[in-house]
């Protein structure tokens, strides 16, 4: 199994902490947002890790995680991705990385106090598709959300103004080498980015989209509002258990 983490786009909505520099290097408590999926592939036993960066500091996460010796790796592969065209645009840049493997995908502005190793595992127990984690947020439509029937997902739609249900799809996602297909189908949505909504949808049509739903919490990181509740989340976190990461 070989993981991602997209860590590209502008950052637009954090404007203006994003002008100079690359979101994922913004501090979340005490340490700068990438450790954090790092860390949580790292745990899930996860070494092949690519990370996917864009903007105008791309060569500051070099300076930042070398080889990631850090984290007990070897080395890291980085790719960069021109502009902000979605997160499935960024995700097409790593097929020559993925080589047929299964991958895993984090977003790079995800934060997850679980340890997903069982997740993967159960992955890796399917025959073949996808598998997402899910959890239960007050503000669904901020997300991607699932339609459920019974323990099924239907449907997921992007950011709908009348959620389905009161679940977020998180940004974490489990891939097998169909998901490369799927990105090349896929045209602009109406804030014209490649979705990742729309390649979770392929799966969701083929019946082969599996899920969990996160024990822990969870937050993303991309608005002033997440950034301070992550901020808080990991500092919690930190206080109960000072010789772990979240
Ligand atoms: O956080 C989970 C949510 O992330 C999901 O529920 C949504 O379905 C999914 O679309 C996404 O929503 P956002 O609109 O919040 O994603 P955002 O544009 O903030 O991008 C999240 C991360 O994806 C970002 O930190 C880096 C990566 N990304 C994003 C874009 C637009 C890229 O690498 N390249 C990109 O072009």
């Amino acid at each position: 199994m070989k993981g991602v983490i997209l860590a590209g786009g502008l950052g637009s909505r954090l404007r203006p902490l994003t002008k100079i520099t690359n979101k994922h290097l913004l501090p979340i408590y005490d340490r700068p947002m990438i450790y954090y999926p790092i860390q949580t592939l790292v745990k899930a036993g996860i070494r092949d890790i690519m990370i996917v960066t864009g903007g105008t500091s791309a060569g500051d996460f070099l300076r930042l995680l070398g080889n990631g010796a850090e984290f007990g790796l070897k080395d890291i592969y980085y790719t960069y991705q021109e502009g902000e065209g979605g997160i499935a645009d960024a995700l097409k840049l790593c097929e020559h990385f993925a080589e047929g493997h299964r991958i895993v995908v984090i977003l790079g502005d995800n934060i997850v106090e679980d340890d997903i190793h069982p997740y993967v595992r159960a992955f890796e127990a399917q025959d073949s598709g996808a598998r997402i984690l899910l959890k239960a947020v007050d503000d669904p439509e901020r997300f991607g959300v699932p339609e459920l029937d019974g323990d099924r997902i239907v449907r997921i739609e992007e950011k709908p103004q009348h959620p389905k249900s009161g679940y977020a799809v998180t940004g974490i996602y489990m891939y097998d080498r169909r998901v490369f297909d799927f990105c090349r189908k896929l045209v602009p949505s109406g804030r014209g980015e490649l979705e990742i909504t729309d390649v979770n949808n392929h799966y969701v049509k083929e019946g082969d989209l599996h899920y969990d739903v996160l024990n822990g919490w969870w937050t993303d990181a991309g608005t002033f509002d997440s950034l301070f509740r992550a901020g808080q989340l990991v500092a919690g976190a930190a206080r109960e258990r000072p010789d772990q990461l979240p």
